[in-house]
């Protein structure tokens, strides 16, 4: 009885540390989704004609809230981070009061929907690079979250499309490519299948052979052998 006891406890204690296992998941899961997440969208990127005004677009959310979150732009100029813009949320729906350290910036999100965008009026080329959308939530004792947003400053909206021509052009160009190789691939495939195909083939009629000689035709095999041995 007590062997049979000693059996049956162990798959007992099983449950709660699949139960402890589960929860601890969950609970990572939660604390990372809870984290403050910057966002420049799903295209981080845009091409524009000198000259032009564009928008750097950013947003934050955070499932646990936020609280005097700290945020700013920076410019990534030759390697220095040069601040383009920061300020202080105190709490969401705020519309806080931005410091511009940059030409030619606005703040034009005003924290509506977690909206943290600028607009880049007039740009250069000198603008030309990537910005880096960065936030911190005291909430979160401190840790740091940032997106990138890459602009491209083009000269006329010629060389967008001499661009544009030379991304199809490759992008035909490597797909011709691709099918070709593919193809040849294919082919190869095919050859080296046949080859071993063919092994494999001439591995089964010597098999099916010595299959025949030791079953089917055994008898005659046997008939045949004995003959030479009668000689
Ligand atoms: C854009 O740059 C080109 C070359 O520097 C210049 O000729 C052109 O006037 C500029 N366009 C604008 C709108 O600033
Ligand atoms: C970047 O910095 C390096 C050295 O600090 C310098 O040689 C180079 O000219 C700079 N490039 C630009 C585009 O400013
Ligand atoms: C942008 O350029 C236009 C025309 O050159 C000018 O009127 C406007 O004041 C400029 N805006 C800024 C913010 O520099
Ligand atoms: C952020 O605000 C700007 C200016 O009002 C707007 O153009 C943009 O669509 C907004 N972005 C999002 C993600 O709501
Ligand atoms: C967060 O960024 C600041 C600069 O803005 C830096 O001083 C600090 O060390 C960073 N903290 C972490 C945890 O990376």
């Amino acid at each position: 009885m007590e062997v049979q006891w000693a059996g049956v406890d162990p798959p007992r204690l099983g449950p709660p540390h699949t139960a402890a296992g589960l929860i601890f998941t969950i609970v990572l899961g939660l604390w990372s989704s809870q984290a403050l997440e910057m966002s420049v969208g799903k295209i981080p990127f845009l091409e524009a004609v000198n000259g032009s005004t564009v928008m750097l677009p950013c947003t934050y959310a955070s499932c646990i809230g936020i609280k005097n979150l700290y945020f700013s732009w920076q410019f990534n100029d030759n390697g220095t981070m040069q601040k383009v813009c920061d300020s202080v949320i105190s709490s969401e729906g705020v519309v806080p009061v931005v410091n511009i350290y940059r030409e030619r910036v606005e703040f034009v999100g005003k924290n509506d929907h977690n909206n943290i965008s600028i607009l880049l009026w007039n740009i250069t080329f000198e603008d030309d690079g990537y910005y880096t959308c960065f936030g911190r939530n005291p909430k979160e004792k401190g840790k740091n979250h940032s997106a990138v947003f890459h602009l491209i400053v083009v000269d006329e909206l010629r060389v967008v499309d001499n661009t544009l021509a030379t991304i199809i052009a490759s992008c035909v160009g490597g797909g011709i490519a691709l099918l070709m190789g593919f193809m040849l691939l294919k082919n190869f495939t095919l050859f080296v299948l046949a080859k071993l195909e063919e092994k494999n083939k001439e591995c089964l009629v010597t098999s099916s052979g010595i299959d025949n000689t030791e079953n089917g035709l055994s008898g005659s095999k046997a008939d045949s052998k004995p003959t030479p041995k009668k000689k």
